[in-house]
């Protein structure tokens, strides 16, 4: 990413404080295609619109802070994920991402499986109609409950995470009268090059079994023998956040390092392999994810040419995209209360909403950008920062990046970028709300997740 610290252009002080931007856009009133959803575009008035609907009437009839979810925008991103990886691949939606009904029908409706890590997700998934043998259920630490409920209901896949779990998995498949299909989550030694806090498959961390020591090749062993399970392929996840596949690469080899002594030991060639999920897409303008049919032709030439090399039938490939799908697909519109402008530094333009409703910012140091979206301004770029109304100097939605001078009170700007792990990872933090969300297709906006009252809260406050 190229980044300055100085940029160039117009600005509102003369010296501009360290930090991570790059110099003010050409246009601040361009909305950038990259950064928005498909059917985000300013209409003759200047405000933006979004599936055909104006975010000043959006504001109005659903009130911020909420995010907007670009429903067509979804389907094309499930359809054109499906499609790159074709019949002989699985694509798996990873739920955590965000999930709620709607989204299950959806997928279920574009072809997409659903990868589910909880009780709670697992739950969605089958109320709204999702087959159970298309979701994959993984957790590093699935309960007994969890267990028996994902047996039980006739998951396609449990994804085994460590060694007590391959037993446990076994004992509830075996109680059941079940021989539950079974993935091992192997950790390859590989870190993805992105935030310490998301690369997961390093191996001082707490998922998966390691490669290494040979203790990837005992689980298999252990999974083999056990009349419960059928042992049906590897997982791998690498990380998060990649835009390259030159990680996915080493895991691939390694992986198929493991399918090759399975092979040699048990006379068994195991016919699945999960790359997991972990692509990149953009929040800025200087992101540069890969499409889906790039990544998938890499992805499968990567596999075919190790098990080329490996003397092995090429496995079938799944993977678990989940910011990729959802991400791109909702901003978050909200209304600029107390602007602080100061001089030197920068403008801290103050949101309604804040952590509780977009968390990356505070734990991972994320990127956003942010459009002033009610109208179109002509002012001078000032380095801004949006903040939340949270007790908390770390509430930071964007960090850096340059809105119109003349920005206030009362003015709506959007963050994009914020369909993955923003409502999902959202909080009550000093008693917020939490936001709705909003899909919205051809003129038409729905509530699929509704706002919380102040009756939400107090209904689980029961001392
Ligand atoms: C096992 C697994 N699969 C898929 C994902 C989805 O990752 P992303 O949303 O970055 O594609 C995650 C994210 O943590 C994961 O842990």
């Amino acid at each position: 990413m190229s980044r300055s610290a100085h940029p160039a252009g117009p600005r509102h002080a003369d010296v501009l404080p360290e930090g991570h931007y790059s110099a003010p856009p050409a246009d601040l009133n361009r909305l950038d295609e990259k950064v928005w959803s498909r059917t985000v575009t300013r209409n003759e008035d200047g405000v933006l619109t979004v599936g055909g609907l104006t975010a000043t009437a959006l504001a109005e009839e659903f009130g911020t802070p909420a995010y907007f979810l670009d429903e067509a925008d979804f389907r094309a991103r499930c359809r054109a994920w499906a499609e790159a990886f074709g019949e002989e691949a699985d694509v798996f939606y990873a739920g955590k991402a965000f999930l709620s009904r709607a989204v299950v029908r959806w997928l279920k409706e574009e072809g997409l499986n659903l990868d589910v890590c909880s009780g709670g997700e697992l739950t969605t998934a089958l109320e709204a109609g999702m087959p159970p043998e298309r979701i994959a259920f993984h957790g590093n630490n699935k309960s007994a409950y969890e267990i028996e409920r994902a047996v039980e209901s006739g998951v396609g896949r449990i994804v085994l995470d460590s060694f007590q779990e391959i037993a446990r998995v076994a004992h509830a498949a075996q109680s059941l009268g079940r021989r539950q299909k079974v993935q091992i989550r192997v950790t390859v030694g590989v870190e993805a090059h992105t935030h310490e806090f998301i690369a997961t498959a390093h191996e001082d961390q707490k998922f998966g079994i390691a490669l290494a020591g040979g203790q990837a090749a005992e689980a298999v062993r252990r999974a083999l023998k056990l009349d419960g399970l059928e042992l049906i392929g590897i997982h791998s996840h690498i990380g998060s956040q990649i835009f390259d596949t030159s990680g996915f690469e080493v895991a691939a080899h390694r992986v198929v390092g493991l399918l090759k002594e399975v092979r040699d030991e048990h006379g068994v060639e195991l016919p699945e392999i999960d790359l997991g999920g972990g692509l990149g897409i953009a929040y800025t303008s200087d992101d540069d994810p890969r499409e889906p049919h790039e990544i998938a032709k890499a992805l499968r030439d990567i596999v075919t040419r190790e098990c080329e090399a490996a003397g092995l039938r090429t496995p079938r490939i799944s993977v678990e995209p989940g910011r990729a799908i959802v991400g791109p697909t909702a901003f978050t519109l909200y209304e600029v209360g107390t602007v602080k402008p100061l001089a030197g530094l920068r403008t801290y333009v103050s949101v309604d909403g804040g952590m509780s409703d977009n968390i990356r910012t505070a734990l991972y140091d994320a990127e956003y950008s942010v459009a002033l979206v009610s109208r179109t301004s002509d002012a001078e770029p000032v380095l801004s920062r949006v903040v939340g109304k949270h007790c908390e100097s770390g509430d930071i939605v964007v960090k850096d990046a340059f809105l119109p001078a003349d920005v206030a009170p009362g003015d709506l700007i959007a963050v994009p970028a914020t369909g993955a792990y923003c409502r999902s990872m959202a909080s009550n933090y000093n008693h917020a709300l939490r936001p709705p969300v909003v899909a919205v297709r051809d003129g038409e906006a729905r509530v699929i997740v509704r706002r919380e009252t102040e009756e939400d809260l107090l209904r689980l406050d029961v001392g």
